[in-house]
């Protein structure tokens, strides 16, 4: 079975979290774009969705499913996103798509976080893939700095803007430990609007699409 295959069946099986009504909080990725395409097929059940990113909008639309400002809706009974990786606490690191501040936003907005993902992104330490920070432009290189200090390596993406007009600084070298802490350290550099770390708001249910199926972890 393919990756593709597996995140498929991982986003297909999120369809068991949507309850009639629901506005649903739709994130970004290959496995979220296959989240969609699945959506598609019940949305005269949903009311809409919220999406995380300006891509993940056009492909609902694309698909006659409504997108709500986030500032018109109430809390979101659920949020369906992908991840770079999951720990078995499923704190995840997020953001390689570079939509991870609004996407933390909509995880923050919702009640429940379904992240489905193929079976790949489990992982028993978090930091292998280069964790991603949004930075206001002028601050790349005083964040870079810090970011040094805290161990890592960052790496400006090239030829990025993030859909709220920020750069990513792509942080490789870390071995994290303490996702929670890292991740408040972080986000309280100046100039960095966040990071990719969701410990603080991990994922409730991990679906994982496997050669065996599909692997819940709560
Ligand atoms: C985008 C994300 C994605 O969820 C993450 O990069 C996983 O992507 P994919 O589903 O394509 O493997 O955080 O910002």
């Amino acid at each position: 079975m393919t990756r593709d295959e597996q995140k498929k069946q991982a986003a297909e099986a999120a369809l068991d979290h949507i309850d009639a009504g629901a506005v649903v909080g739709v994130g970004t990725g290959s496995t979220a774009n296959f989240f969609i395409d699945a959506l598609a097929r019940i949305k005269h059940r949903i009311e809409g969705t919220v999406a995380s990113s300006e891509a993940s909008a056009a492909r609902l639309k694309g698909h006659g499913i409504p997108v709500f400002d986030l500032n018109a809706v109430d809390e979101l009974p659920v949020y369906v996103d992908g991840a770079d990786e999951s720990n078995h606490y499923l704190q995840l690191i997020k953001g390689g798509g570079g939509a991870l501040t609004r996407e933390k936003i909509v995880a923050a907005a919702s009640r429940k976080f379904v992240c489905v993902a193929d079976d790949s992104k489990l992982v028993d330490v978090l930091g292998k893939f280069p964790l991603p920070i949004e930075v206001i432009p002028m601050a790349r290189s005083y964040v870079a700095r810090e970011l040094v200090k805290l161990g890592g390596r960052p790496v400006l993406r090239d030829k990025f803007v993030t859909d709220n007009g920020n750069v990513i600084l792509d942080v490789h070298g870390l071995t994290i430990l303490d996702a929670g802490t890292l991740e408040a350290d972080i986000n309280n550099l100046a100039g960095v609007v966040t990071n990719g770390l969701f410990a603080r708001r991990p994922a409730d249910v991990l679906l994982l699409g496997t050669a065996n199926g599909v692997r819940t972890l709560t």
